[in-house]
């Protein structure tokens, strides 16, 4: 088996490659386990990337903006992607604030939750008043291509859908223009037209007053375990948790379980409290914090703001009061997610050869528990989960199918997708098969440049020998070293273009 192709660039660099990849194939993680409450933010404690929403008309507060970057992963435009403020006149589309909004995320290194293609809260009066189910149709598919297609590998997860569904006992679909005049189709409607516009995001359905079971969630569970069994494209389900008061651990968490186990990743989307009791916020917010950590498939907590000051509920509902003063429950969430930790990376060494199973890991310090992995057939970086190591190892490795002796380059395949490998198409690094179509690249392998500074192996394409693999918002590219995504640029790419070969994992 040989799978590297001949060439003499790889001969070129023979030599460093060799000395880097016996270098790189022995470079050790960092176990990073924190110890209990101290003075670490909350994003730096757990495998889930924890959110909040952001209003781009606090940016200038700069107290606001700095608890944002420090304490949290995540961010979700509170208002700024919704119809009324992409698509306010038909066929207009604007995207200013949400643009600053993922711009300054980028810049930070924290993932992008787009909130939402189609609700019919926020819509603009337009829309509204279309009679036609025909004149509807192209008119949702319109904004979604639109306002998806801008974002475009830039979102991590789309709130495709929100709150389609009532309140009533008999969990019956909500009342919309979309319901009217599409009836129940236009749920899947909207997902097969979102994967189409942006690929790379993960596709939610998004709801309030569905932790736990009831007519609603049941509603949802039969409508996402028929999505699954027709294949809609779904990937998540969003549960918003905007509390009043109580939050039972069993009960969250059996239900969150329960849609995991369909086959859908699970993440609290708008997490605050209406109480006025801060013990209680405080015991409600662990509580959720504890079942989204005890279900593998759970990996994101998204606060609906930062500071009680701008809530969209008067009282008391976030994690930092008026004066960006912490909290009991910010206290409460960090200390449960301080004693979850953070997970292991597998052990180092040995070396490298056909049939190694590898893992990529970011090595710059903003990025340590990002992987290389694939989601819907693109690479994306993610943390490993530790609560499901068998899971999201299988999915973090890749099998070397090429050698490192002298003058090879590196093809990786996946180890739980066989007969797909790392390839690119249009600079974009997509888990793919090698099926020698012209669409992809014929790029399968990657060619070793030599450690940089403070360890790592820098990955360049073999065809494009100048582009290397990067990473962008959490999606993987390839880009080149120079301009403005040089090597080391902090301002918009991770300065992260090497990657820790660890393993190999048995
Ligand atoms: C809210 C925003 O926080 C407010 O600023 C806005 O005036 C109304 O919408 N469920 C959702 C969110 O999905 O989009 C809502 O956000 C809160 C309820």
């Amino acid at each position: 088996m040989r799978l590297s192709p001949p060439g003499s660039r790889h001969r070129r660099r023979m030599t460093a490659i060799a000395a880097a990849v016996t270098a790189a194939a022995v470079v050790t993680g960092v176990v990073a386990v924190q110890p209990g409450a101290g003075a670490a933010p909350l994003r730096q404690h757990s495998r889930l990337t924890i959110g909040a929403a952001i209003s781009n008309s606090h940016l200038g507060d700069a107290l606001y903006v700095n608890t944002w970057r420090t304490e949290f992963s995540g961010v979700t435009p509170e208002n700024e992607m919704k119809w009324d403020a992409t698509e306010p006149i038909q066929g207009q589309f604007q995207f200013g604030p949400a643009d600053t909004i993922v711009a300054q995320a980028q810049s930070a290194g924290m993932r992008v939750r787009g909130h939402t293609l189609v609700w019919h809260g926020q819509l603009p009066a337009w829309v509204g008043n279309i009679s036609s189910a025909a004149t509807l149709q192209s008119t949702m598919d319109n904004h979604i291509r639109g306002v998806a297609g801008h974002f475009a590998g830039k979102i991590w997860y789309w709130d495709v859908i929100n709150e389609a569904f009532s309140d009533d006992a008999a969990g019956s679909r909500r009342s919309s223009v979309f319901q009217r005049l599409l009836g129940d189709g236009y749920l899947e409607h909207a997902f097969r037209t979102a994967r189409a516009a942006d690929p790379a995001a993960k596709l939610c359905y998004n709801d309030y007053n569905t932790q736990t079971a009831n007519a609603k969630s049941n509603a949802i569970y039969a409508m996402v375990r028929d999505f699954k069994a027709r294949g809609v494209p779904i990937d998540c389900v969003g549960f918003q948790t905007h509390l009043g008061g109580s939050a039972p651990q069993a009960a969250v968490q059996s239900n969150f379980q329960r849609f995991a186990d369909l086959g859908v990743d699970v993440q609290v989307t708008e997490l605050d409290d209406s109480t006025s009791s801060a013990t209680t916020e405080a015991a409600d917010f662990a509580n959720v914090v504890r079942a989204c950590l005890a279900v593998s498939r759970c990996n994101n907590i998204t606060f609906w703001g930062v500071t009680d000051k701008y809530s969209w509920i008067t009282g008391q509902p976030l994690l930092f009061d008026g004066n960006y003063t912490k909290k009991a429950s910010y206290t409460a969430v960090h200390d449960v997610l301080a004693a979850a930790g953070t997970p292991a990376d597998p052990p180092a060494g040995g070396t490298l050869t056909p049939g190694s199973v590898v893992s990529l890991r970011a090595t710059t310090a903003c990025c340590t528990d990002r992987y290389v992995r694939h989601q819907n057939g693109a690479a994306v970086t993610s943390p490993i989960s530790s609560s499901s190591p068998a899971l999201d190892k299988a999915d973090a490795t890749w099998v070397v199918r090429s050698g490192l002796a002298s003058g090879s380059c590196l093809s990786f395949e996946s180890r739980n997708a066989p007969g797909s490998y790392l390839r690119h198409r249009n600079y974009v690094v997509y888990r793919q098969v090698s099926d020698g179509s012209a669409q992809f690249d014929a790029d399968a392998t990657f060619c070793p440049q030599g450690a940089k500074a403070g360890s790592g192996v820098s990955l360049a394409s073999y065809n494009f020998p100048t582009r290397f693999l990067r990473h962008y918002n959490n999606t993987v590219h390839i880009a080149s070293n120079g301009g403005p995504n040089a090597f080391d640029s902090t301002t918009s790419w991770a300065a992260d273009v090497t990657w820790a070969v660890t393993g190999p994992w048995a």
